[in-house]
């Protein structure tokens, strides 16, 4: 665990308290459920502001040697409980990403989900192995039907811009649908990047 500041305190109140409240279930991102023949068989994974972890569960379960960290000690408590009770390895850690970012060149597969910290980009490229993998699906400006996800705007990815954020790494898979045809079909509130480093 790293010795929190004031901001991964107040973090860590804020979703300590959400995690109190609501007894929500793990989800796997459709941006790591749907692409998983992608992997690597061997590696390290990150899985990054893990929340329960449901991301950090499906890479173990895949073989990788995981890291799941989040600010909130309740969420990894929960995510060590699950993959005890799955009878999966994993170590799951309290940890301000901002504050702490990962290391240059030390996961060969980081995924991200509904977390979205625009000035951790340049690190998250540089903590990828070469042809290391990356995995990023969060909410859009854009919505259809019922609202869900951050009100915060800024918590809110414009058009295209996991493109520009993420710009040093060779993209294999991108889906922005926005409102474009069949709103009751396909991947919509949300972008999702899986890249590539060089
Ligand atoms: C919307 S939840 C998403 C959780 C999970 N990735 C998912 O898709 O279900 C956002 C997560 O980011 C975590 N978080 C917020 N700020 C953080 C920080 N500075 N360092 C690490 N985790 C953080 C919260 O504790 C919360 O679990």
């Amino acid at each position: 665990m790293t010795d929190l500041d004031a901001a991964g305190l107040a973090a860590q109140h804020t979703w300590n308290t959400r995690y109190s409240e609501h007894t929500s279930t793990p989800h796997v991102a459709p941006v790591l459920r749907d692409y998983q023949h992608l992997l690597p068989r061997l590696g390290r994974a990150l899985d990054l502001a893990c929340g329960l972890g449901g991301n950090a569960l499906c890479l173990a379960a895949h073989g990788l040697d995981t890291w799941a960290w989040d600010v909130s000690d309740v969420a990894v408590a929960r995510v060590q409980n699950l993959a005890q009770q799955r009878g999966l390895t994993l170590h799951a850690e309290v940890r301000d990403v901002v504050a702490a970012p990962p290391a240059p060149a030390s996961f060969d597969v980081i995924v991200v989900s509904r977390f979205l910290e625009r000035a951790l980009a340049p690190a998250l490229m540089d903590a990828l192995r070469p042809a290391g993998l990356f995995l990023y699906q969060t909410f859009t400006a854009v919505t259809v039907g019922e609202a869900y996800g951050p009100r915060n705007p800024a918590y809110r990815l414009a058009p295209q811009e996991l493109l520009t954020l993420f710009r040093g790494l060779h993209v294999v898979v991108y889906r922005e649908e926005g409102d474009i045809g069949d709103r009751t079909q396909g991947l919509r509130n949300e972008a999702l990047l899986i890249a590539q480093k060089g």
